[in-house]
């Protein structure tokens, strides 16, 4: 049967294999997709026992999206720009690595929360790998404008310079800040700081959110609760990170198994298995 995975470490906690056994189960694929744990020094080693054992691709979870990429042979442009990869195919010429996070979150916000990105301004707040994955494909979906905003403002400025020439070519403005210092409202507010997850309060003013504006956080659970909490409070329209997890996961199994499957309804059934 084909085999895929999703590896990372830790990876228990991974809901890919419950979306992709629905995926399967609503389009009558058959295929396995199991968990697989690669040491924290064992990433090429457990890619290539899964390549010897037929396995036909991957996703890749924290920490390993960086080395997926440079293991690979190909890598697609929005990978490049990504410098990161959470999604490897395994083919006869070698390891291909792609990039759906990004794709994910515009296709969560356009398609599941119905917001439209066209000409919006938006706030991106991190200038890690996360945020690192979503900046093209908000570019390609041609918002107004977008500011990077970073605690430590040298990040902001290289992912704002790695992606000047794709936003001029999308008509897109782009700059770069600090945190502390972004005060002026926007449409659409995403968090891609790690800030939640040390229990540190929502790094940027409230003054950001515009009234009724979408104000998305990348984790999902209690990891996302505090930046929701902190929206609704201040006049925005929270959003989690779990319609991004299942779109992202749509767009790998879409290329793996050459049919899209239904994700909303698949976004709809685990909002309701978590509670
Ligand atoms: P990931 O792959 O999840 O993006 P990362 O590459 O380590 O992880 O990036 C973490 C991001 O969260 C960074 O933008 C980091 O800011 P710095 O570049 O200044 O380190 C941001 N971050 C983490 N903790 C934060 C906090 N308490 N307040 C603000 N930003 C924080």
């Amino acid at each position: 049967m084909d085999q895929y995975y999703v590896m990372g470490n830790p990876v228990e906690h991974s809901r890919s294999p419950w979306i992709h056994a629905r995926f399967a189960a609503l389009t009558g694929h058959t295929l396995q997709y199991g968990k697989r744990l690669a040491p924290l020094d064992g990433f090429a080693r457990t890619v290539a026992d899964m390549r010897a054992e037929g396995c036909l691709g991957c996703n890749v979870t924290v920490p390993f999206k960086f080395e997926a990429f440079q293991l690979a042979q190909v890598q697609t442009p929005r990978a490049r720009l990504a410098g990161a990869s959470n999604l490897l195919h395994f083919r006869p010429d070698g390891i291909h690595a792609d990039n759906t996070d990004g794709v994910g979150l515009v296709n969560d916000i356009c398609g599941n929360a119905g917001v439209a990105l066209a000409g919006r301004d938006v706030l991106l707040l991190g200038a890690g790998g996360a945020a690192a994955g979503v900046l093209g494909p908000l570019i390609e979906a041609k918002v107004g404008h977008i500011t990077v905003a970073n605690r430590t403002l040298d990040k902001a400025r290289s992912l704002v310079v790695s992606h000047a020439a794709l936003a001029l070519q999308h008509g897109v403005t782009l700059e770069s800040a600090a945190l502390a210092t972004v005060q002026r409202p926007y449409d659409v507010v995403v968090n891609a700081t790690a800030s939640s997850l040390s229990g540190a309060d929502v790094p940027v003013s409230p003054q950001v959110l515009k009234p009724g504006a979408l104000a998305l956080d990348m984790m999902y659970g209690p990891a996302a609760a505090g930046f929701m909490d902190w929206a609704r409070t201040h006049g925005a329209v929270p959003r989690d990170g779990l319609g991004m997890l299942v779109e992202q996961a749509a767009e790998a199994f879409a290329q793996w198994r050459g049919v899209r499957p239904p994700s909303p309804q698949v976004l709809a059934e685990l909002r309701a298995t978590l509670g």
